[in-house]
């Protein structure tokens, strides 16, 4: 099916031949590529300037068979990236050195080297665009739209399956008959005149205003336009295209669609410890299956500071804050025992922790409230109650 769209545009191209125009060149088609060298050289020795050699591969040395001077448009490039360079110099030295002084860092306004990544791609941008320009306006020689080969059987040929040369009408040398013998005494399998494209039957005296050729660049702007507006606008955004800001995930607090009950927020998995918590593990056994593990914090002013804070907070409103069982609730609650009796000054502070932890009859546990460390931090600040409520004849004599 391809290979018929194919032959149909070829032959909607080729429609324009026979042309009317004026002939433009006498070209031939070789079928090997030793032919085409040995005719190239024979076509520059013979005297001939105005050819050219067209083959669907590129060939070695062709060049030297055609005796081709060296191009010139690199100087072209060189100009046009130059006068970029000054450009951009002069701009930026104009702009952040004259006109619009501005202190970043107490760096000087206008300096070299961060300049230099402009003045390079203003050498770039300018080289570049000249020399489309310049091709455009002097190789394809405006205001022709198109070179006379295009839309040739030649031209199909040289692009797929054979060498093809061609002299121009314009060459000092041109005879036609001459250029045809000679082109048949080298072995050319065809002959062709390439005549000049007449645009609206000689109607139309500027091709770059053809209605066929405006027309046809319309509509490619247009479709380009009309493409690009749905790939930007609509296809670029098609599931499953999503802004990162709407990312399905869940919120704290928010509900969730996700899981049957509604909720964003999930418990843990039953039985789940949290990395560097083991839970207490002599939740409600009895005092005396508790193992006795001394207390982990050292003694310091910090962590006696933070266990009063604690104390005062969680304590002392049953306790009193001397621990004294002063509790300031009036008859709400059952008042505690003394923590400065001989039983609890006795205790080891493993036993007092399980108290916190686990509660004991009335009082409640208060493992929930209080983290471990806080814990440990009040049983220290309770032995400084205790001492200083009993303290030993030793600690009076500066011991
Ligand atoms: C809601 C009031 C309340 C709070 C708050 C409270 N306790 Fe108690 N606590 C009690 C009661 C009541 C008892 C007596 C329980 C019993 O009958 O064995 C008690 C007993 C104790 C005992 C054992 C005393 C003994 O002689 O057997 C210790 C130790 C103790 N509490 C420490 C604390 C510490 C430390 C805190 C703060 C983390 C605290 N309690 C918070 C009410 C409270």
């Amino acid at each position: 099916m391809f290979g018929r769209i194919l032959n149909k545009i070829d032959e909607e191209f080729l429609k324009s031949e026979p042309r009317k125009g004026e002939l433009f060149a006498v070209s031939a088609l070789f079928d090997t590529p030793d032919q085409i060298i040995t005719s190239a050289e024979k076509v520059s020795g013979s005297g001939y300037r105005r050819f050219d050699v067209l083959t669907p591969y590129p060939m070695h040395g062709l060049d030297n068979a055609m005796r081709l001077r060296e191009t010139k448009i690199g100087w072209v490039g060189l100009l046009a990236g130059m006068s970029g360079t000054t450009l951009a110099f002069l701009m930026i030295w104009w702009m952040v050195g004259i006109d619009y002084k501005n202190v970043i860092g107490g760096k000087p306004f206008f300096n070299i080297a961060p300049s230099i990544p402009i003045m390079f791609e203003l050498t770039v941008l300018l080289s570049a665009l000249t020399l489309v320009a310049f091709l455009i306006a002097v190789f394809n020689k405006l205001p022709s739209n198109a070179n006379p080969l295009m839309a040739t059987e030649f031209m199909k040929h040289v692009t797929s399956d054979k060498f093809g040369i061609y002299i121009e009408a314009k060459d000092p040398k041109f005879n036609q008959n001459e250029i045809k013998s000679l082109f048949s005494s080298l072995g050319a399998s065809e002959v062709y005149d390439i005549n000049e494209v007449s645009y609206d039957e000689g109607k139309t005296k500027n091709p770059i205003l053809d209605f066929k050729f405006v027309g046809n660049l319309i509509g490619v702007g247009i479709v380009t336009a009309i493409l690009s507006y749905f790939t930007l606008n609509y296809l670029l955004f098609l599931p499953p295209f999503n802004w990162m800001h709407h990312q399905a995930k869940v919120l704290p607090q928010s509900e969730s669609k996700f899981f049957n009950d509604g909720f964003s927020m999930r418990k843990p998995v039953e039985g789940t410890v949290a990395r560097g918590f083991i839970p207490y593990e002599f939740k409600g056994m009895h005092d005396s299956l508790v193992v006795e593990t001394p207390n982990p914090l050292p003694v310091t002013k910090e962590i006696l500071e933070k266990g009063k804070k604690n104390f005062d907070i969680y304590c002392s409103p049953c306790h009193g804050y001397y621990g004294k069982g002063d509790s300031r609730l009036r008859g709400q609650f059952p008042v505690p025992p003394t923590l400065h009796s001989e039983k609890v000054r006795s205790w080891k502070d493993a036993n007092i922790y399980h108290v916190i932890t686990n509660g004991q009859n009335v009082m409640p546990s208060y493992e929930k409230q209080i983290s471990r460390d806080d814990r440990w931090a009040i049983i220290h600040y309770l032995r400084v109650l205790q001492r200083s409520q009993n303290a030993p004849d030793s600690d009076f004599e500066g011991k």
